[in-house]
């Protein structure tokens, strides 16, 4: 399991057909190395894929379990990793509602992604609320959770910056309690021979606006012996704002993937070019056998130049150093043969997908086994969720604390006249 203290890390994907294998070199190989360091939250963002895909719900509904199912394909491990569906946690729902009041329109209207997914979907209507609330349903995704990294690839950078945005306006806005000071200085104590230190640093930063001595001071903090409340408040007075309930997570930037498509680009369902996560092993020896090569090597004793032939990638990602060798030696040479040069290949995938079609298998033979491990991730997510809306709703003026007393006594109130 993973340390106390670890990081959170939360991302999701939209559930809007199958994946490939693309999504296993772009992003999910990654999650299974994250969830072993960090307590990982993964979910299927089926909202999110409502947003664009709103006439299209039986897509939706019927790539979610797929999707799950290949995620646990993959290697996401439900005793490690915690896997829920965004719709089964209303949570996130509540929380896009309360940052409504305070995300400006144009925040929203300047995310990048939203005119280029108008212009890019003409076929669709997407001059929605819904989808112009795409950034902000993502925002309380993460916030939700207070999570720290946000694995994603480079298109969704601009709603990781959008996030810290609204979370930084959140603060702003409802961080201030009254005697956060006298507060903060009391927890200070807790940093035991450290106070000193950043009591300094934190005047350094607010009096000389010294940036190094904040970044010290954030260092001291994250190794302190702390629990996150003190830490979070902390942060706040170091900064010299309020208490910070809404942390600014990061974007942790997965690496494009540099899995090509059977024909050389870039593999995606809308190039109609992959190859899924589990697709049956004579489907896949018949797509990678019927690839297209170098054009110019037309006959057997024609040489070829691996770098116009889409199997060379694919060497590339599968292949050891001697193998390329082989590869572009016995190709430039016109020594081996195109069946022979892609073999290698079809060999390596399917070694790769074997795990991943035996650990699915399990999960298709009793459905009752992935409807555990969601009931139990989203109870789990509820849970993580539920407490930052405590704070949330208490911020915004939303918690009734002498209403809910009432309530837990019912006989003190019965006798309260009416009128
Ligand atoms: N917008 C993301 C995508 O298209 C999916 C997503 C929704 C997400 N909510 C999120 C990713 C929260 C990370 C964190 O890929
Ligand atoms: Fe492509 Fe291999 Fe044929 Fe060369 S030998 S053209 S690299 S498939």
């Amino acid at each position: 399991m993973t340390e106390p203290n670890a990081a959170r890390v939360l991302s999701g994907m939209r559930p809007t057909g199958q994946l490939h294998l693309g999504h296993y070199h772009g992003v999910l190989k990654n999650w299974v190395s994250l969830q072993r360091e960090h307590a990982c939250f993964f979910f299927v963002a089926d909202w999110h894929a409502l947003t664009t895909h709103y006439d299209a719900p039986q897509l939706i509904a019927a790539s979610v379990s797929d999707m799950l199912i290949d995620w646990l394909a993959a290697g996401v491990d439900p005793e490690q990793a915690t896997l829920f569906i965004q719709s089964k946690v209303p949570e996130h729902a509540e929380l896009h509602l309360l940052l409504s009041m305070i995300a400006p329109l144009g925040w929203l209207e300047r995310v990048p992604t939203y005119k280029d997914q108008q212009e890019k979907l003409t076929e669709k209507d997407l001059s929605t609320y819904g989808f112009l609330g795409y950034p902000l349903l993502q925002s309380a995704d993460i916030l939700a959770y207070r999570a720290e990294l946000v694995p994603v690839g480079e298109d969704q950078v601009p709603h990781i910056e959008f996030t810290r945005e609204i979370a930084r306006r959140f603060n702003h806005l409802y961080g201030k309690e009254p005697g956060f000071e006298q507060k903060a200085e009391r927890t200070a104590a807790r940093l035991g021979a450290e106070k000193g230190r950043f009591l300094e640093l934190r005047t350094r930063y607010l009096q000389n606006g010294d940036a190094a001595a904040l970044e010290a001071g954030r260092v001291l903090l994250a190794h302190a012996n702390l629990r996150r409340e003190e830490r979070e408040q902390l942060g706040g007075y170091l900064e010299g704002g309020g208490k910070i309930i809404l942390p600014e997570p990061a974007a942790k930037l997965t690496a494009a993937s540099k899995m090509p498509g059977i024909d050389g680009q870039k593999m995606s369902k809308s190039y109609g070019n992959t190859i899924s996560l589990r697709e049956d092993e004579a489907s896949v020896v018949k797509k990678i056998r019927t690839m297209p090569t170098d054009p110019a090597r037309v006959r057997r004793t024609d040489p070829g130049d691996p770098d116009k032939c889409p199997v060379w990638q694919f060497h590339l990602v599968y292949s050891d150093e001697p193998r390329q060798q082989w590869v572009r030696q016995g190709c430039t040479t016109a020594g081996i043969g195109c069946l022979e040069c892609k073999q290698p290949v079809i060999d390596a995938v399917l070694a790769e997908q074997k795990p991943m079609r035996e650990r699915a298998s399990r999960y298709i033979s009793d459905p009752s086994l992935l409807n555990k491990i969601v009931a139990e991730g989203c109870d789990r997510a509820r849970a993580a969720a539920g407490a930052t809306m405590r704070e949330v709703r208490a911020a915004m003026g939303l918690s009734y604390p002498s209403l809910e007393e009432k309530r837990a006594s019912p006989q003190q109130h019965a006798a309260v006249p009416l009128e």
